[in-house]
């Protein structure tokens, strides 16, 4: 988590420019944020808890600066705790973007040298590690060589930035978490995503792991971090041009981006068939297929799972992200592991490709953001062409990728049409679905709900992953307890939570699971709960029907709409912000 970005270049309000880039890295992070900026030998810092909202800074004009917007790991929500931060003598200040994994002994070490800590962040060492090694030094090289020693002494997924005021200089480093070089007009950039750079750089370069950059008013200088020799970096156009951040009349972002489903969803079924083409054609050729991701992304890996075996009848494994690197023993070079992912960002998903990859294994992707870690490690990478999701929450991406897997699936099965013809039509029924009246009838039910302790969400087979997406988009953005459910599993325990006035949500598609979610949704009414019911028919048990026309295999496409609306009408009603709840980051660069 956590997004960072610095500018050398022509003396300007450089807090300013940093700060606004920073609202566009805030999807990474938002519990508090600082900016510091070099100025007649001192280093000015802001600093603040909260979002950046309309803050406005007071900082003199330069020509160097960087700032950070943090999701905390070490150290609690505090001006103390955000970053920058700056060594006593006020020529250094770093900001980072990762976890320390040793930072404990490194602390340790500091302390015993008689210098004092001020913050409880792992961030704070690499201060004091590289100031005391550049005390006395005024060269930019000798930087660049201390940055890079200080930097191998951290273990774990990093990226660092050292201001260093002396020389005049940023100097960036990496380990996995991504950093992306900008040079333009004014001046050269750095950044953990090239979206901040957008407005600003003409070119852009990814740094690798092992490389070190340095950039000052000449320029950006790239060298190899372990010989320190010159390196060319690898400069192009950006593949991001920035993204509008209208909200087109919808009242906030999550909104936007729920109704602008039907359109992404008719997208991948007239422009992504290529696409699904060549992930068909991995799959067969592979010997075990791994659909992986996290959160909402494992619901749509999981999703997949199901489609693959219903539609062409074959076995596709699912593992949650997090923990696909415990079970990789059985991975060989004629696997083919396939990750999912908006961002391309997520760590525990760079983590399982990098062990899949250690094993010899072929990775596909599924993933929004062009130019990301993952598109970048992907042996083969499918763009899913959704656009910006700025809403901290997964609506169109989720979408987005179940259509691409349903869309393979039949590719695999030799019936690309077939898969089409169904996307449009799932396309036309969510549309349907997200007619004004629809909304108020959810409205209705957020009213109901709002004061709800708990609310269970059921489904079988195709819409058993439906029921965990549709807990997970509730509970994470109303904070009312969600808990999805395979329809099955409800008298293995599940059953006992079930109090008068529960409301449970049942997602009944025209399928084969009909006739058992309908008996699983009458014992659940017995029991007191108040049934929801998601489906074509009206079954007497419902004690509201939510109507959508069966669309068969695409039907979790349609399903997820009326969750994601009720998740967002409860936000509102409960006066939460619907993009960005509490405790939550769009990214999730840390473990
Ligand atoms: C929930 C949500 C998260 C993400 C998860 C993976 O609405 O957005 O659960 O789906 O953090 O993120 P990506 O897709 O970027 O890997």
């Amino acid at each position: 988590m956590c997004g960072i970005f610095g500018y050398v270049g022509v003396p300007r309000d450089t807090g300013e420019m940093v700060l606004d880039a920073l609202r566009k890295l805030e999807y990474r992070g938002y519990d508090s944020w600082g900016v510091g900026v070099g100025v007649n030998g001192h280093i000015a810092v802001e600093k603040n808890i909260g979002k950046i909202g309309s803050s406005v800074l007071d900082l003199p004009l330069s020509s160097i600066g960087f700032g950070h917007t943090r999701w905390a790991t070490h150290g609690g929500v505090t001006q103390a705790n955000a970053h920058p931060h700056v060594d006593p003598s006020g020529r250094v200040a770093v900001i980072h973007n990762g976890i320390i994994e040793n930072f404990r002994s490194l602390r340790a070490q500091i302390e015993a040298g008689g210098r004092a800590l001020v913050s409880e962040t792992d961030t704070e060492v690499v201060v004091h590690l590289v100031a005391a090694q550049l005390a006395g030094t005024c060269d930019p090289q000798r930087t660049v060589e201390i940055v890079g020693n200080v930097f191998e002494q951290l273990q774990g997924f990093n990226a660092i930035i050292v201001l260093d005021r002396a020389t005049g200089t940023l100097t960036a480093v990496k380990n996995v978490s991504p950093l992306v070089i900008g040079r333009g007009i004014d001046g050269c950039y750095v950044a953990s995503d090239q979206l901040a750079l957008a407005e600003y750089a003409t070119e852009i370069a990814f740094l690798e792991d092992r490389q070190i950059v340095q950039l000052d008013d000449d320029g950006a200088r790239a060298f190899d971090l372990d010989t320190l020799r010159s390196l060319h970096l690898d400069w192009r156009a950006p593949t991001v041009k920035g993204y509008s951040a209208e909200l087109s009349g919808y009242p906030d972002f999550l909104m936007k981006e729920i109704h602008e489903q039907p359109e992404v969803v008719r997208r991948v079924a007239s422009e992504l068939g290529g696409e699904a083409q060549q992930l068909a054609g991995e799959i067969s050729d592979s010997y075990g297929t791994f659909f992986i991701g996290c959160g909402t992304a494992s619901y749509a890996a999981l999703t997949g799972s199901y489609l693959f075996s219903r539609i062409a009848r074959r076995h596709v494994n699912f593992v949650v992200g997090s923990e696909f690197s415990y079970q990789e023993h059985f991975l060989t070079d004629r696997s083919l592991v396939c990750a999912l992912s908006q961002s391309g960002e997520t760590i525990d998903i760079i983590q399982s490709v990098l062990t899949a990859k250690d094993r010899g294994a072929r990775i596909g992707a599924l993933v929004n953001v062009e130019g990301s870690t993952l598109d970048r490690m992907a042996d083969v990478s499918l763009h899913l062409k959704a656009g910006p999701e700025l809403s901290v929450l997964s609506t169109k991406t989720y979408t987005a990728k179940v259509a691409l897997l349903l869309l393979t699936a039949y590719a695999l099965d030799g019936r690309m049409k077939e898969g089409e013809d169904l996307l449009l039509q799932a396309a036309d029924v969510m549309e349907e679905s997200l007619h004004p009246d629809a909304t108020d009838r959810i409205r209705g039910l957020a009213g109901r709900f709002r004061v709800s302790r708990s609310l269970f969400a059921v489904g079988r087979g195709l819409s058993f992953p439906t029921a965990l997406e549709a807990a997970l988009k509730i509970k994470e953005v109303s904070y009312i307890h969600a808990e999805g459910f395979a329809g099955g599993e409800l008298k293995h325990g599940v059953i006992a939570l079930i109090e008068e006035g529960t409301p449970c949500l049942v997602f009944a598609p025209e399928d084969e699971t009909y006739t058992d979610i309908i008996s699983g949704a009458t014992e659940l009414k017995s029991r007191g709960g108040y049934i929801v019911g998601v489906s074509s028919r009206n079954d007497p048990v419902f004690d509201v029907h939510i109507p959508l026309a069966d669309v068969g295999n695409a039907s979790p496409l349609t399903t997820a709409i009326p969750a994601q609306l009720l998740g967002r009408e409860l936000a509102v009603a409960r006066g939460l912000d619907p993009d960005k709840p509490r405790n939550l980051a769009k990214s999730v660069t840390v473990k």
